[in-house]
């Protein structure tokens, strides 16, 4: 297999920091590595144990790389996403900017890896979503799906770098009973917590919660009714959601069970009586998606429950965004 050359804009940053990380321990293949933020001042980061230089993506010359990781801003992606392009870089984009465009793919490798076709910008899409359509796609293709309801956990990692010191910062001043100046988020979000993790719209949903209902359907190629509450709680890494799902046919829970054992990327967690659940903790640092309390509904038929738990900077991010590129690496053989 070729070595590639490889580019990380926001390599400064969580999700950054992850795709070294995680770019390391999978043996990607890389010839050679351009670290990229804002500015350099001076800074390095580390991969493989030896430290790059940080260069300003300003002064980026395209042409030196074949694939470029971008984990930086939506703006940032906008600006400099089609010019990697145009210099015939690949380019996987973690930001939000381009995954509603219908010429850029939005793919989850376990549920739409056929979607890349001959694209050189592909989108990665939001945390919540990816954990999500990771846990359903299996029972879509089973038993299709008729709606989905879910409710979201998710930790502060999801913000950045910045929004995990606040959270030791408030906690901390909390403790000491000292005052707290929220800062990341309108109001302290130690010991507390937010219902919402976004600007609210003029219908009182917010961007995130709109994220997971259209990058669902764009990801599922169909216009299915999603609705969702996403929720920031003090934890610092994976984020958790309570999913409810109706079902085209009908089910037994424990073929569900069986299913989802089968299934890429997912690992059943699922012995309430033990105290066996999906829980943050479990989930962090690791690349599979946690399902549990699967149980059906006591009301609605076809009703489904379960509780879906995965690392939004493994899975969530960097993880979705390295496999994207390693599926396309035989391609380029
Ligand atoms: N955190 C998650 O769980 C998660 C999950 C899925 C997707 N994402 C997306 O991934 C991206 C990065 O998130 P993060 O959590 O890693 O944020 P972060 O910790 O705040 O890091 C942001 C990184 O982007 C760089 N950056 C920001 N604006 C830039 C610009 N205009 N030009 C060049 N570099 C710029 C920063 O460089 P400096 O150090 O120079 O400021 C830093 O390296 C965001 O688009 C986010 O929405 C995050």
């Amino acid at each position: 297999m070729n070595a590639v050359r490889v580019a990380v804009l926001g390599a400064t940053g969580l999700v950054g920091q992850k795709i070294l990380e995680i770019l390391a321990e999978r043996n990607f293949p890389v010839r050679s590595l351009t670290a990229l933020a804002t500015e350099g001042h001076g800074r390095s980061v580390s991969f493989r144990g030896e430290a790059v230089p940080v260069c300003g993506v300003e002064s980026m010359d395209w042409s030196s790389v074949d694939v470029a990781f971008f984990a930086a801003s939506a703006e940032a992606s906008r600006t400099y996403a089609p010019i990697a392009a145009d210099h015939g870089v690949t380019v996987i984009d973690k930001s939000s900017y381009f995954r509603m465009d219908p010429s850029v793919p939005l793919v989850v490798p376990e549920v739409n890896g056929d979607a890349i076709g001959d694209a050189r910008l592909i989108a990665s899409p939001n945390c919540s979503t990816i954990q999500m359509v990771v846990a359903l796609e299996p029972i879509r293709r089973q038993y299709g799906l008729k709606r989905i309801i879910v409710s979201t956990y998710q930790a502060v990692s999801g913000t950045g770098r910045e929004a995990m010191e606040t959270l030791t910062d408030e906690t901390r001043r909390t403790l000491e009973d000292q005052t707290i100046t929220p800062s990341t988020y309108p109001t302290p979000i130690a010991f507390n917590v937010l219902p919402y993790c976004d600007k609210f719209g003029a219908d009182d949903y917010t961007g995130e919660e709109w994220k997971l209902t259209r990058e669902t359907q764009k990801i599922f190629g169909m216009s299915l009714p999603v609705s969702a509450t996403a929720v920031r709680v003090p934890v610092y890494v994976s984020h958790a959601e309570s999913v409810y799902v109706e079902t085209e046919k009908a089910f037994e829970v424990s073929l569900v069970h069986e299913l989802l054992a089968r299934s890429p990327g997912v690992r059943v967690v699922d012995n309430p009586a033990d105290g066996i659940v999906p829980i943050p903790l479990d989930a962090a640092d690791q690349d599979l998606v946690l399902v549990g309390r699967l149980r059906r509904d006591l009301f609605v038929d076809n009703g489904l429950h379960m509780f879906v738990v995965a690392d939004n900077l493994r899975k969530g991010a960097a993880t979705n965004a390295v496999q994207i590129v390693e599926s396309l690496l035989s391609r380029w053989a």
